[in-house]
């Protein structure tokens, strides 16, 4: 039904229009607590079996909305009514800023890929902060993401994370470092260790001070080479973070300048989880994104040693209900498989994982739901 809206009606309209019209209705639900409260009690996931705690935070399900949909922190009780388990909502940057010029969004159907040089147009963290405020009509787990303010010199790039952390670390449930997206010129430089332990420890101070302590997570690019991969896993470890989430979008792509997402990304993602995990075993929760699209890939990214799994892309070309609907397949797959939980799923196939993979859970089995 969604593919038959999606080609004869969405896709003919711009992009970037359709994305608005979606997180205007989005955040229309979230000022509606009955409906909200009917959709989330339909579509959210409430089996036992499902829930992870990670980082000291109770998830209701492992697949979450990716950073970069709800990206003033506008509807994301809407997106958990939905059927995702959590809604990282940003990036926010410390000042409001426009963003590039349109047009920005690109969908590539055939690859169900999308192509975006977005350029964090958001309101800013003081916008975002009383939004947040206002979040709690229904139970949502939501993390920010926070990035640099385009105008800020890389040499002032930590205070202006540090001014966004302070507005918005004791209102995440969990922080995100943003260095990893493709369009804002030299963010991606600061995954450069030299350039990126000052930042994190600045950025950790503000988030260790927050009354119940905000975790504090880093957001890596696909396109690291994988000695820089294991270098900001080393980092991370260094500097007692609390997860990695990989990957953001690439630009090894020759479509439109910007940052490519959707399916062509799936393989390098979760290369980059594997590597991850084989360098960090358990002592870092993993974040895994990237090209997710159906329930193998979550199982995938799960038995891969991801703790959590995000997607925006797979939505956009799955539809609405696409959380939801992963999340009760997710379920079926559990039991059918003899388990009473999907922490027993997390780093099943990973080296050196004391569990040898059951049938059916190797790497890469499409088995349906
Ligand atoms: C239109 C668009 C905007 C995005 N904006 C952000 C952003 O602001 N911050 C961020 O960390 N990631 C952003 N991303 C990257 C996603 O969070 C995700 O890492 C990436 O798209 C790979 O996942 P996917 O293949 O499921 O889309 C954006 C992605 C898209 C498609």
């Amino acid at each position: 039904m969604y593919r038959l809206v999606f080609t004869q009606v969405l896709r003919r309209f711009d992009a970037e229009a359709v994305h608005h019209l979606t997180v205007r209705a989005l955040a229309l639900l979230s000022a509606l607590p009955l409906v909200k409260r009917l959709l989330h009690r339909a579509l959210a996931p409430h089996d036992p079996a499902l829930r992870v705690s990670a980082f000291g935070v109770h998830f209701p399900g492992p697949l979450g909305l990716a950073a970069g949909f709800d990206k003033d922190a506008a509807c994301a009780e809407g997106a958990a009514a939905l059927g995702f388990g959590h809604v990282e909502v940003g990036t926010i940057t410390a000042h409001g800023q426009p963003g590039n010029p349109r047009p920005r969004l690109f969908r590539l159907v055939r690859e169900r890929a999308v192509v975006n040089r977005m350029g964090f147009n958001n309101a800013g963290a003081a916008s975002a902060a009383r939004r947040l405020r206002r979040v709690r009509g229904v139970p949502v787990v939501v993390g920010v993401n926070i990035g640099k303010t385009k105008v800020v010199p890389e040499s002032e790039a930590a205070a202006d994370y540090v001014a966004g952390a302070k507005e918005l670390a004791p209102l995440a449930d969990y922080l995100v470092v943003n260095v990893s997206s493709p369009n804002t010129p030299g963010l991606r430089d600061l995954q450069a260790v030299s350039l990126l332990r000052p930042l994190l420890t600045a950025v950790k101070e503000v988030a260790d001070g927050t009354p119940r302590r905000t975790p504090l997570l880093v957001k890596i690019a696909p396109d690291l080479a994988d000695e820089d991969v294991d270098a900001v896993a080393d980092l991370a470890l260094e500097l007692g973070l609390d997860g990695i989430i990989a990957t953001n979008t690439t630009i090894r792509h020759s479509g439109e300048t910007g940052g490519l997402s959707g399916r062509p990304l799936k393989a390098r993602s979760l290369e980059v989880l594997r590597r991850l995990r084989a360098r960090v075993g358990d002592r870092l929760t993993l974040v895994s994104v990237g090209g997710v699209e159906d329930v193998d890939d979550v199982w995938e990214r799960l038995l891969a040693g991801a703790t959590l799994v995000q997607g925006y892309t797979g939505w956009v070309y799955g539809g609405p209900l696409w959380a939801s609907h992963i999340h009760r397949q997710l379920s079926r797959r559990i039991r059918r498989h003899g388990l009473t939980s999907v922490t027993e799923v997390i780093g099943r196939t990973a080296p050196g994982s004391a569990t040898a993979p059951g049938p059916g859970t190797r790497t890469g089995t499409r088995t349906g739901s």
